[in-house]
């Protein structure tokens, strides 16, 4: 329930994605928004409106002169406390009116009436590839984002009238998504972050091989809130079933080898790296390119075992290392084990967590440690507990920056 008691205004243009705004509402909805849905006429040839207000469970508006609203000023009404506006699809048209501040219709209105400092405005446009790159739509595009508008996509692939390229509009996941990083504090703007998740697999054969329980869950969830705090996320990660989170660039990694080579080759541009894959100890020393089989009546064979790179200590050994952020996974006496890792790595701070506890699971108690605290993070959703931890790391970051000053 990320967007709880937020009230959002949800704009509908004319376009094909029209459709896609029924799921959107009730993605909203899913998340604990009040959604007011709001029409243009062009709109309502591509959608409904009774399908919008069974999804929100309120009345749709699109008529500027609308008698149910009792001052008969349905702009101000509908804008006065939403939180935010967001325009899904928005249409070429619409974008066009938005940048030259047209207000003919009680969405484009609505969204000139609205108050700047307490109610953002985010446009999802959708359009033709053609409407998209023409030069007027760049144009008022600029204009938008000069003017403060988040502008979400569009996408690139196939489009409904058979061609291909950019103007697609964002899924409605990804929307809500990024509505959600909208409420968050920009903390990390302009930051790199690098970080690692999930296990490794490390070979032993092409069919078989030694990896770890863990899920990637807190790794995922440390890129998804370093971006909701503006910055820009790479994810090195190892296998796991998650989907990357929307505006993070993911790299796929099998072994530790390779995880230390692509974590590496990021690592000099990164302001801060966050090691949070469980990587294998050990590898196999000789990984069999061909199955092994197992021979009747005989004892299996070794395996020898060779020992993989530190990461989190190559990075931190850097000449000029991001700043460097661990985690420990322990068993028993776990201040006293992240205290160690913190001496023997040389990082700033160690995320220590109860592994039988933490692997897998959805919410999670959390002890960071550095060196003059330990601050115990109470039990709470992975996302909850990524979202303090980049708070901690912001402020890490600017004092590093003072210091340095
Ligand atoms: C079948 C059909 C599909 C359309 N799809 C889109 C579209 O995806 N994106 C877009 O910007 N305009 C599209 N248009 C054009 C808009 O509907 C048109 O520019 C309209 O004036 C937009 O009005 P509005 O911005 O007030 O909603 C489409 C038109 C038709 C007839």
């Amino acid at each position: 329930m990320e967007l709880a008691g937020r009230k959002i205004v949800l704009g509908i243009t004319g376009g094909i994605a029209a459709y896609k705004a029924c799921e959107l509402a009730r993605r909203l909805r899913e998340q604990g928004a009040e959604v007011q849905a709001v029409m243009t006429a062009s709109a309502r040839q591509f959608v409904g409106a009774a399908s919008l207000q069974a999804l929100t469970g309120r009345p749709v508006f699109d008529d500027l002169w609308d008698a149910r609203v009792p001052d008969g000023m349905a702009h101000i009404a509908l804008s006065r406390d939403a939180d935010a506006i967001v325009v899904a699809p928005a249409s070429a048209n619409f974008l066009a009116k938005l940048a030259h501040g047209l207000c003919d219709d009680l969405l484009s209105t609505l969204v000139l009436a609205r108050r700047r400092e307490q109610c953002q405005l985010l446009v999802a446009p959708a359009m033709n590839v053609e409407m998209w790159e023409q030069a007027a739509t760049q144009r008022n595009v600029v204009q938008l984002l000069l003017d403060g508008v988040q502008v979400l996509g569009p996408a690139q692939g196939d489009q409904a009238c058979g061609e291909t390229g950019a103007g697609r509009m964002l899924e409605p996941d990804e929307i809500v998504a990024d509505l959600i990083a909208a409420f968050q504090p920009k903390i990390l703007r302009g930051r790199r972050v690098l970080i690692t998740a999930g296990p490794t697999f490390e070979a032993i054969d092409p069919v078989r091989g030694i990896t770890n329980r863990s899920s990637g869950k807190m790794g995922y969830a440390l890129a998804r809130a370093a971006h909701e705090a503006g910055a820009v996320v790479t994810l090195v990660s190892g296998p796991t079933g998650l989907a990357a989170p929307h505006g993070v660039a993911r790299i796929d990694v099998d072994g530790a080898a390779q995880m230390h080579e692509q974590v590496l080759a990021q690592a000099d541009t990164a302001d801060v790296f966050i090691a949070v894959a469980a990587v294998a100890d050990w590898r196999a020393a000789e990984p069999s390119t061909t199955k092994i089989k197992k021979q009747p009546g005989t004892q299996p064979a070794p395996l020898p075992l060779a020992t993989n790179p530190d990461i989190l200590a190559s990075v931190a050994a850097l000449p000029a290392p991001p700043l460097c952020v661990g985690f420990a996974a322990e068993s028993e006496r776990l201040v006293e084990n992240a205290r160690a890792k913190l001496a023997a790595k040389g990082v700033t701070m160690i995320i220590a967590n109860q592994v039988e506890a933490a692997l897998g699971a959805d919410a999670v108690e959390l002890v960071l440690v550095d060196a003059s605290t330990t601050r115990t993070l109470p039990m709470a959703p992975k996302l909850k507990q990524a979202r303090r931890i980049v708070a901690a790391i912001a402020q890490r970051l600017d004092t590093r920056m003072e210091s340095t000053q």
